[in-house]
């Protein structure tokens, strides 16, 4: 148990709370607020979503002790102008029916009109692809925020935010100030200093981007660096040790193009990309550097990759050593928050190495069967990392029960 302060719609609250308790069962359970619905609970769907410190954010897949210190909104706290004329909008124009998504859509609305200046009905329907209707079919709900956007800037008020910062979950971009640091900051991923404009918009050159969140990762591979080194060189097996990863049209030595699948609940996203390829062979280094996005989802990532070879065991294996860089905007966001990515991106690294490793000791890509998954499903690996964390706690628990 941890005790946490929390202020919630104004009132502040101290707790004592399970480690494993998310914040929407939090906000449930211990203070009756039942307004915020749950209906995946694996980050999907938005049913939950609430403010944290004024930014939208999937209450279901945040730690309660993560929020300490922090203010949270629900939609019954939702009381200024914006909320009021939403919640009129969304009565006149029947965007609900049974309300099930209402309280996240409202959170999810009143973002975009604060901040949206003129938005048309693809905008819209982006940024609220966030949050799932299972009845009402999205016209009633486009057309109730379109009506609230338009009326505020018809009285002239003027979007809260018109300087490009992200939208959406916390998350799907770098709302600044919020994550550096802290509990939001997340313990395990290093967040790198905020971001000005959104990858979404993003056209600076790759010299002058900044990523997102930046993980490293270390493995050993049982074979000489020369060896790895080599293999690194070969586009194509490096991607068929990816799972999700593919290759399209021809490699060159410094540029790629490819494919990668990805797979979280019901969200399917396909990133098409490019990537350049840097590699320094005086001190077994590389670098890649690439984007892609998924017009489907509207989801994009911009990223980086360095890597570092290192003789281990007397030159007869190699320590790899890499430093991925990324920004991930849109729907696909939501899974790169919170201490779990970098689960997820351990075991990933680890897939990676025992292919990398196959294919090392049998030989040429022809002769095997492919290794890698047809796509990267998120939601699988997250519930593994869950599943490994709850059965570590339940282990904790029970050896202190035998000991006491
Ligand atoms: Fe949280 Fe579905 S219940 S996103
Ligand atoms: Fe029923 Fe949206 S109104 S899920």
């Amino acid at each position: 148990m941890a005790t946490v302060s929390i202020t919630i719609n104004g009132i502040g609250v101290e707790a004592e709370v399970e480690a494993r308790t998310h914040l929407a069962d939090f906000i449930r359970e211990h203070r009756n607020l039942t307004g915020t619905h749950l209906g995946c609970e694996h980050g999907v769907c938005g049913a939950c979503t609430v403010l944290i410190d004024g930014a939208p954010a999937r209450s279901c897949i945040t730690y309660a002790v993560a929020c300490d210190g922090a203010s949270i909104t629900t939609v019954e706290g939702l009381e200024d102008d914006v909320s009021a004329e939403l919640r009129d909008a969304f009565s006149r124009e029947h965007a609900l029916q049974c309300g099930y998504c209402t309280p996240g859509m409202l959170v999810s609305a009143r973002d975009a009109v604060l901040r949206l200046p003129e938005p048309d009905d693809r905008e819209i329907r982006v940024l609220l692809s966030g949050n799932l209707c299972r009845c009402t079919g999205y016209v009633g709900i486009v057309r109730a925020v379109k009506s609230v956007v338009a009326d505020r800037r018809a009285r002239g008020i003027a979007p809260a935010d018109a300087s490009g910062n992200p939208l959406g979950p916390v998350g799907s971009a770098h709302p600044a100030g919020r994550l550096t640091g802290g509990a939001r900051g997340g313990r395990t991923t290093h967040v790198s200093a905020p971001l000005a404009v959104s990858a979404r918009r993003d056209s600076r050159p790759l010299e002058e981007w900044r990523p997102q969140v930046t993980i490293e990762q270390r493995f050993i591979v049982h074979h000489p660096p020369e060896v790895v080194w080599a293999f690194l060189g070969r586009p194509e097996e490096v991607a068929a040790c990816l799972p999700g990863a593919k290759l399209v049209g021809t490699p060159t030595e410094n540029y790629i193009e490819g494919l990668l699948r990805v797979r979280a609940g019901p969200i399917a996203a396909e990133f098409a990309g490019s990537a350049e390829i840097e590699r320094d062979v005086s001190h077994y280094a590389g670098m890649i550097r690439g984007r892609g996005k998924d017009n489907r989802s509207g989801s994009a990532t911009r990223g980086e990759i360095a890597y570092k070879l290192s003789p281990e065991a007397g030159g007869g294996a190699t320590r790899v050593d890499v430093t991925v860089g990324y920004t991930l905007t849109g729907m696909l966001a939501q899974f790169s928050r919170s201490g779990l990515i970098r689960d997820v991106a351990n075991r990933l690294t680890a897939a990676f190495a025992t292919n990398l490793e196959a294919r090392l000791a049998n030989g040429s890509l022809n002769q095997l069967p492919p290794v890698s998954a047809a796509e990267l499903n998120v939601v699988t690996l997250v519930m593994s990392v869950v599943r490994d964390r709850i059965g570590r706690l339940l282990r904790r628990m029970l050896g202190q029960r035998k000991g006491t």
